[in-house]
């Protein structure tokens, strides 16, 4: 946090029901029962208000955010383990209030990874390795490290896992199983799994090198927004794990990857949702399995950050369009856009203007055209100068972005001590 920027007086324990309240510039937290239609002007977000003094681009995260939607899967899964995907967002201090969790595990992927979180004090015990192709140095450390639990899908890595593995204490294998992404907007399916018969080689295989195979994992693909998807992959599961056991291989653990997804620019299916369509399949796909393990990154994260960025530019184009340059994009962590991951933008302006529907291109500061964000439909002409809000920022852009072509990636800043107000900026493109 950069120690130059002031500090804005408020309570850090306003609640976020409190904060969604339609609150008036002076920050009441008065319910008011307006909406932007009874206004015909774009109200101005007045010159004191903390969006203004904010650098940009930067990042508000709420590890409190996380906590809360991590602990919803929790309570919707009573009897699982749930381990964030801290590749999601590993930010320090995200890890660390999650790391106070009561039974909060960690899934990781490599050996970096794990030393973030061996540095806050979380065990090897509490760590699973579900990368399914692993580097030996990594393996190598994780298990120096204690951690017990890995996935994979490959001959190779079984013979990988072997030469660290201790035949008195076996390393506990699972396969990582290619099934349906139906409904998910960020399908996982092609790099990684296998088969029901080439999983149940494996399983053997694994055993015969003296590791000890444990069950099945699989991942529907990120922002899945179809419960019934999680229950029909474990129908595509289920012939493997029956296969196993038919051939005297006990196993006892099903993962079920993440692909909880995060409220981008509507409402999405809750833990609890999802939990109905998936414990039925449990019972029915994977009998005997006592211990159910889940990885979700963005549903803990994906609202636990807003991006803030500033209009540096402004161009009609021969395309026909009206383009509109920030100063965050593509390279700042946003490169999930183009694939249909778009969050919501509220627009912060400086003095009102009159309300009417415009419609610009976003793009990010750099000259690669790769930076090219969306369309986007504005209640209110936007100028350079205005600042933009881009919700549910907090999945796949801290841990993503990067510095190319000279553009600073998004400072982080926390929520408790930059409460934006979001109800202060009342149009939603
Ligand atoms: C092995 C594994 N587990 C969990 C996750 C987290 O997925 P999500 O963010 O969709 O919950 C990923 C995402 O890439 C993954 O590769």
């Amino acid at each position: 946090m950069n120690k130059t920027l002031q500090r804005v007086n408020l309570s850090a324990n306003v609640s976020r029901a409190a904060k969604t309240n339609f609150s008036t510039p002076q920050h009441s937290n008065t319910a008011h029962p307006v909406g932007i239609s009874a206004f015909s002007e774009y109200p101005a977000t007045p010159g004191d208000h903390p969006i203004w003094r904010i650098p940009t681009p930067s990042l508000i995260l709420s590890p409190a955010r996380a906590v809360e939607n991590f602990k919803a899967i929790q309570r919707a899964f009573p009897d699982a383990t749930v381990g964030y995907a801290m590749k999601s967002n590993p930010h320090p201090s995200l890890l660390a209030a999650l790391s106070r969790v009561e039974g909060a595990w960690f899934e990781v992927a490599s050996r970096a990874e794990i030393q973030a979180l061996v540095d806050i004090g979380v065990s090897g015990d509490r760590i699973f390795f579900s990368n399914p192709v692993k580097q030996p140095a990594h393996i190598a450390f994780a298990v120096q490290h204690g951690v017990r639990l890995f996935a994979y899908d490959s001959e190779h890595e079984v013979e990988k896992l072997a030469r660290f593995n201790d035949p008195a204490h076996p390393l506990e294998v699972y396969v990582r199983m290619t099934v349906t992404h139906r409904g998910a907007l960020w399908p996982l399916t092609h790099k990684f799994g296998v088969e029901p018969r080439r999983a149940v080689e494996l399983l053997h295989l694994a055993k015969a090198r003296g590791l000890r195979p444990v069950g099945l994992a699989f991942h529907v693909g990120s922002q899945c927004v179809r419960p019934d998807t999680w229950a029909e992959a474990l129908g595509e599961v289920a012939p493997a794990w029956k296969m196993a056991h038919e051939a005297g291989l006990t196993l006892d653990l099903i993962d079920l990857g993440g692909g909880f997804p995060a409220p981008y620019t509507g409402p999405v299916p809750l833990p609890h949702e999802i939990a109905s369509a998936v414990k039925p399949a449990i019972e029915a796909c994977v009998p005997g399995a006592k211990r159910v393990f889940l990885e979700p990154g963005r549903g803990v994260c994906g609202d636990a950050a807003d991006m803030v960025v500033e209009i540096t530019g402004l161009a009609q184009r021969p395309d026909g369009q009206t383009w509109l340059y920030v100063d965050g994009g593509y390279f700042s962590g946003l490169y999930e856009i183009p694939d249909g991951i778009r969050p919501a933008v509220q627009p912060a302006i400086r003095e009102s203007r009159p309300l009417g529907m415009h419609t610009y291109r976003l793009a990010g500061p750099t000259c690669d055209s790769l930076d090219t964000l969306f369309e986007m439909r504005s209640p209110v002409e936007l100028v350079p100068g205005d600042r933009l809000v881009l919700k549910t920022a907090g999945a796949y852009v801290y841990s993503v972005g990067s510095p190319f072509n000279g553009f600073p990636m998004p400072e982080v800043l926390h929520e408790e001590e930059w409460m934006l107000y979001l109800d202060d900026f009342r149009g939603i493109c």
